[in-house]
């Protein structure tokens, strides 16, 4: 029997931040409003470097081989999970492979939004437990920054989103530990509510000059019809993970969440009963960096000693399309 564990994951966000009192200077808004509302301090962005997530990602790879003695040339797949690729076509995964010098290996490119990485991980483990792949490396990787409308009209979702990227190896194992089970949704009824239009191949011209003035390449948002949804599908796919292992909230150790806005975070952690040690959240420092941020949290949550071995994990994604989906975990 082959299960499929994570065996080292890092991270890396640009240098360059972004602080609410600093967006307050270029529209209407101020740092109260968004921590009530977000509990965002902070972001990090590329501003003009223009590194894509290709370059973000070759840094997190980067520090993910040097920090677990990873040789490149043991990876057989990548999984690429992005909702901001450099290019319109094709997806960010072979520039990457480029950059980072994994020649010829096979690369697939994911564009599930905020569940990108649950649903990358999910590839990777299947992958795996086929018996195709030994070493796939997941990545998620956004710039959202560069899309953002930083003025009053974009204030909505400007000050939500962040830059980032982080690298996790998903490898075989005899052991028995790893991921236990993947649970991912989809429903396209709602595409209306959240998502960036243009530039579109349903459009002779893609994108037009007065699609740029209507700010169709920008990202929008219904945040009410977000929220809503976000607190019923959270808890739905976690407690529909944990009942397919036979395993109750109680053997949770950590809830490593999509960090979308941390009243979400919060209100997912109520409806699950659980303290709030045991839902992770760095949002404060990073924003809503999509594809990235579960995998910067997982990160992040290992670097403070949070996860031990035979822990139970749970990783949970809510996000445009609506894609929705939960991953269990034992480390
Ligand atoms: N600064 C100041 N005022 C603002 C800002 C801002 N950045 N953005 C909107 N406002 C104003 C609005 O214009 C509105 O003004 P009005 O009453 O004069 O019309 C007022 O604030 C209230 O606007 P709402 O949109 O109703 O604000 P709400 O209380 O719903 O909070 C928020 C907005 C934070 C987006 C909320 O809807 C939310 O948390 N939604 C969840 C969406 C989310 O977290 N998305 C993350 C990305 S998607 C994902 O990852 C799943």
């Amino acid at each position: 029997m082959i299960n499929s564990y994570i065996k080292g994951i890092s991270h890396y966000v640009p240098e360059k931040v972004l602080t609410n009192h600093d967006l307050s200077k270029m529209m209407d808004t101020s740092d109260d409003w968004i921590k009530t509302r977000t509990g965002i301090h902070q972001r990090h962005t590329v501003g003009d470097t223009h590194l894509g997530p290709a370059d973000l990602a070759v840094a997190a790879s980067e520090k993910l081989f040097s920090k677990y003695s990873i040789d490149k040339d043991s990876i057989d797949f990548v999984v690429f999970a992005t909702s901001t690729p450099d290019y319109f076509v094709p997806g960010s995964g072979s520039i990457f492979q480029n950059k980072l010098g994994l020649k010829n290996i096979g690369v697939l490119d994911i564009r599930q939004g905020c569940s990108g990485f649950t649903y990358a991980i999910t590839v990777a483990d299947k992958f795996i437990k086929s018996g195709s792949y030994k070493n796939v490396l997941v990545i998620g990787a956004e710039v959202q920054t560069t899309q953002l409308d930083f003025d009053d009209e974009g204030r909505g979702t400007a000050v939500l989103f962040g830059d980032g990227a982080a690298a996790c190896l998903v490898s075989a194992t005899q052991e028995d530990r790893g991921i236990l089970s993947s649970h991912l949704h989809a429903d396209g009824e709602y595409i209306q509510e959240l998502g960036t239009e243009y530039p579109s191949s349903k459009y002779k011209d893609i994108i037009t000059p007065e699609d740029v003035k209507n700010r169709k390449h920008h990202i929008h948002m219904n945040g009410r019809e977000v929220f809503k949804h976000a607190v019923r599908r959270f808890p739905e796919v976690i407690l529909e993970g944990l009942e397919h292992n036979g395993l109750k909230v109680d053997d949770v150790d950590l809830v490593v969440p999509h960090q979308a806005n941390y009243r979400i975070t919060q209100a997912v952690q109520k409806q699950l009963d659980v303290p709030e040690s045991k839902v992770f959240s760095n949002i404060h420092k990073y924003g809503n960096t999509t594809a990235a941020s579960i995998g910067i949290a997982l990160s992040e949550a290992l670097e403070q000693n949070l996860i031990t071995k035979g822990n139970i994990i749970v990783l949970a994604s809510f996000g445009a399309g609506w894609y929705w989906g939960s991953v269990i975990i034992k480390w």
